[in-house]
């Protein structure tokens, strides 16, 4: 079967492009029996970012509840949270031990941090930390202690992938083949969601919708979408309208050539964001109201993710680091 794997970082509330680009299509795709699917909460990476362990807490609660909300089984995939797996950061030490730094300095998330102290004309490297430099290398150890064959990312984390490639590569020319190289998969249907101020949607960004927020607050939100300032009456360009590539990710086919036509016809943008409004809460009500039952009863998710987390530490994690251990020339712990 093909091993699928991704996952999403706990530094915040999950949100519509989230959805769209990862949670939505991972759960279909959990679906196919030729699959086996590794989803996990990046709890780990989300130290990097966020330092208010409430917040990281929450945010694991709140993304774990939103997978099984969304329709996600965690009998039939491996659902678990990073840091239940002590694993993963053992091996990102021994990855850390054959990644070339020159490759890291060339991670984005890190060249966007140089240069911005570059810009402010203070040091390279002024408030970077270690765990941000190495952040390349425990997603590689997530990606490769599972043997991953394909990785659904936005196009922002494939550079990521390359390096897990390099770095398993290296692994393997050095202690023979014990890893396989993964593939990012990059969805080319699944638009980047763009947020509220038309970036990106990104909890960097802080432009995000929400996924589970109250109705009447969706309905604000919405409302508060930056458009053009087109009249009604007047033609709008649905191509380049952040209102319309929200509708196109939750419409179906029919439906988003109905509003390219409105668009067309020059439809007045409260009354394309209403008809936003309603076709996403349509979606997302049913799944709002198991979200909330699910918050309701943090102990059963809890027990959920130890579970798949001690499930897959015996079944892969613990039998592939003592071959690892062994194969670099370290003690068996076992
Ligand atoms: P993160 O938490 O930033 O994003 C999680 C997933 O959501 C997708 N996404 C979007 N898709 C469409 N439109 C948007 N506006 C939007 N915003 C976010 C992202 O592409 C991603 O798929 N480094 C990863 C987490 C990670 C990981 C891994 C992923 C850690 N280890 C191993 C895969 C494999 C991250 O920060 O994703």
């Amino acid at each position: 079967r093909t091993r699928v794997l991704t996952g999403i970082t706990t530094s915040g509330t999950p949100h519509l492009g989230n959805y769209v680009g990862a949670i939505r299509p991972a759960v279909v795709a959990s679906r196919d029996p030729q699959v086996e699917s590794y989803y996990f909460l990046a709890d780990y990476h989300a130290l990097i970012k966020v330092t208010d362990p409430a917040r990281v807490q929450r945010s694991t609660l709140e993304i774990a509840a939103t997978w099984l909300a969304c329709g996600l089984d965690p009998k039939s995939v491996w659902f678990y949270r990073q840091s239940d797996i002590p694993e993963i950061p053992e091996l990102t030490w021994f990855l850390s031990c054959v990644a070339g730094k020159g490759i890291l300095n060339r991670a984005h998330a890190y060249k966007a941090s140089v240069d911005k102290n570059r810009a402010e004309g203070v040091d390279d490297d002024a408030a970077i930390t270690a765990g941000l430099f190495m952040y390349p290398v425990l997603m590689a150890a997530d990606i490769l202690l599972f043997n991953a064959h394909k990785v659904p990312v936005g196009r922002d984390q494939v550079q990521h992938i390359e390096m897990a490639r390099d770095f398993g590569q290296r692994f393997n020319h050095l202690y023979g083949e014990h890893f396989t190289l993964p593939e990012a998969a990059i969805e080319e249907h699944v638009a980047t969601l763009p947020g509220l101020d038309g970036r990106k949607m990104s909890k960097s960004y802080d432009n995000t919708i929400p996924l589970f927020v109250p109705r009447e607050q969706l309905k604000k939100l919405i409302a508060g979408i930056v458009t053009d300032s087109r009249a009604p009456g007047e033609a709008k360009d649905a191509a380049n309208s952040n209102v319309f590539q929200l509708y196109q990710a939750f419409a179906s086919a029919q439906e988003t050539a109905a509003m390219r036509q409105a668009y067309a016809d020059g439809i007045g943008w409260g009354d394309a964001k209403q008809k936003l409004f309603e076709r996403i809460d349509d979606e997302v009500a049913p799944l709002r109201e198991h979200y909330e039952t699910l918050m309701a009863k943090p102990a059963e998710i809890e027990a959920i993710l130890r579970e798949g987390a001690a499930r897959l530490r015996a079944q892969h994690a613990t039998p592939l680091l003592a071959r690892l251990r062994e194969a670099v020339g370290l003690r068996d712990l076992s």
